[in-house]
């Protein structure tokens, strides 16, 4: 039904997105997650880490699965402009606020790409010397991933598209969708 899925279809700035992974898809995945890392061996009170801006629906409906006691700290880190990487990191927000040492920490991230803002997060966390580190992403791209980072659950591998919804946007739209969209069939814009 063609003409279904071009109903759907939406619009943001300059560009055209079509569903994706629907929300049910999504909050399915998301509780089978939280299933998983409740039978992780973690110490007391792990903190998650979420990484803004595009991981905050996510780390918010993940940790209402877990069900022992854990922190919740975020960090703001920004490596991406529209639909391309910039190639490195600025971190934004203010520092953690949150004793990391000798703890188990989960950071939470909502897509990873080329890896460079998990490889870059893992080293400055590593300096604080955490017990272990952890990476969770709703969506890893394992086409684009050119830095050397272990992620330890994956919700959806998916292909290289760009993608938004659920947390995701571009330029700052998006975010508010229930569903992940993926760009309509054109190349990516210069
Ligand atoms: P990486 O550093 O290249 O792994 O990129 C990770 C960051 O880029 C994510 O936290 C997102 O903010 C952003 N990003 C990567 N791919 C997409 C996408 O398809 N849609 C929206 N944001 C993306």
């Amino acid at each position: 039904m063609v003409a279904a899925i071009e109903d759907q279809r939406i619009q943001l700035a300059d560009l055209s997105f079509d569903p994706y992974i629907s929300e049910e898809e999504i909050s399915q995945r998301v509780a089978e997650m939280g299933q998983e890392i409740n039978g992780w061996d973690l110490g007391p009170k792990p903190l998650l880490i979420s990484v803004l801006n595009g991981s905050f629906i996510f780390a918010a409906d993940l940790m209402r699965q877990l069900d022992f006691t854990a922190e919740i700290a975020f960090i703001q880190l920004n490596s991406y402009d529209g639909t391309r990487s910039k190639g490195e990191i600025v971190m934004e927000g203010a520092q953690l606020g949150v004793p990391v040492r000798n703890r188990d920490i989960i950071i939470i991230e909502d897509i990873v790409d080329s890896g460079l803002t998990m490889f870059y997060l893992v080293q400055e966390l590593k300096k604080r010397l955490p017990a272990s580190i952890r990476i969770v992403t709703l969506l890893h791209k394992p086409e684009m991933q050119e830095f050397p980072v272990t992620v330890d659950q994956i919700g959806f591998s998916i292909p290289s598209d760009f993608v938004v919804g659920y947390g995701l946007d571009y330029r700052g739209l998006g975010r508010n969708l229930k569903g992940l969209y993926k760009l309509a069939g054109q190349d990516l814009p210069a």
